[in-house]
């Protein structure tokens, strides 16, 4: 990226430890930063366009606030640039490049760093008053708007507010939010299952309207005021299963919160891919082995599959001096079964 930018920015990637399919329920998740990151550059050009550059994508595409683009990747550039200009009139023509590092299409939030690092570069640039969790909260609505993903905050909230050493408990509901600190001698491991995945074109949506649709018969505002778990088994086959999940995933993330055992969180996190499993049916087979060979290990508390699932990634817990050796052994026996994984973190 060449020096002659008026303004620079970056924002990373997250993968989540628990907490899956809650946020757009009002409930509680535990994300935590990657070391991948994505970079946005800004140059005013004199015009009133913009030039977008995406380095990974070897793709660059020119549109105006009077010709918005039809590129997907684009549209999350341009529905901050929208957000952003309705705060302040005043968006001046741009050349804006992009670089990552942040693996895309598996789960790890690349379209949520895309927009905040967007963001916080519009913030520098134009001198826009701006917090971190409206940061968040902009980067969400232009990827509801304008990806058309009805997405939760988590992601979002994640790449604005999180560290990379240590997890945040998000409630997803009043956006308060608390460090945790990961198990005593516990690491992160992130595995792709090389199953592409698309979250607009996959049930993600289709979900949400379930989990709306669930809460309604229950007469509540969301599933997050769910008091009851006896309603829940009373309700129709499919709304019960998807009720139940977002009602013990929220209980499995506040009890994680809460421990400082490395065994104790692995547990919940093999609860919940069970429950991702079975009750909300966002896995696939791929997901399923690759989960099963981590759980097999020695050297992993827990594992489950991270993100919105239908594919991607799967993030394990493990003892922090066995996560290179974890790697190479489920690697290797997941090639074995004629799949082809990759390391995505560390
Ligand atoms: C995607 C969405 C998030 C969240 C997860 C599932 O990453 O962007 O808001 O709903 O799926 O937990």
């Amino acid at each position: 990226m060449s020096a002659d930018f008026d303004a620079v920015a970056d924002a990373p990637g997250r993968v989540n430890l628990l907490g899956e399919h809650t946020d757009y329920n009002d409930g509680f998740v535990l994300p935590v930063a990657i070391r991948q990151r994505t970079r946005v550059a800004m140059r005013r050009n004199g015009t009133k366009e913009f030039s977008l550059h995406a380095a990974e994508l070897a793709q660059t595409v020119r549109f105006s606030f009077d010709a918005p683009p039809t590129d997907h990747f684009a549209s999350y550039v341009y529905g901050c640039l929208v957000l952003a200009r309705s705060r302040r009139a005043d968006i001046p023509g741009l050349d804006i490049e992009v670089t990552s590092d942040v693996p895309m299409g598996v789960g790890l939030s690349s379209s949520a760093a895309l927009e905040v690092a967007t963001l916080r570069c519009l913030r520098g640039l134009l001198s826009l008053p701006l917090d971190d969790v409206e940061i968040a909260q902009i980067a969400q609505k232009a990827e509801i708007e304008f990806a058309h993903v009805r997405c939760g905050i988590m992601d979002q909230m994640a790449s604005s507010l999180a560290g990379t050493d240590r997890a945040l408990l998000i409630d997803t509901r009043t956006l308060d939010r608390r460090d945790v600190p990961l198990p005593l001698g516990s690491a992160v491991l992130v595995l792709d299952s090389g199953v592409a995945r698309t979250l607009a074109g996959s049930g993600y949506n289709q979900r949400r309207g379930e989990c709306e649709a669930a809460a309604a018969q229950l007469g509540v505002a969301s599933l997050r005021d769910v008091r009851e778990p006896d309603a829940i088994e009373r309700l129709p086959d499919l709304l019960r299963r998807r009720a139940r999940h977002v009602f013990t995933e929220n209980a499995r993330v506040l009890q994680a919160a809460r421990t400082t055992d490395g065994a104790a969180f692995g547990q919940l996190m093999n609860a919940s891919h069970a429950s991702l499993r079975d009750d909300y049916e966002v896995s696939t087979p791929e997901l399923d082995l690759l989960v099963s060979l981590l759980q097999a290990h020695p050297g992993v508390f827990g594992a489950r599959l991270t993100g919105a699932g239908f594919g991607g990634a799967c993030v394990a817990l493990c003892k922090s001096d066995q996560v290179q050796a974890v790697a190479d052994a489920v690697l290797a026996q997941y090639s074995a079964a004629g799949h082809r994984g990759r390391l995505l973190v560390p």
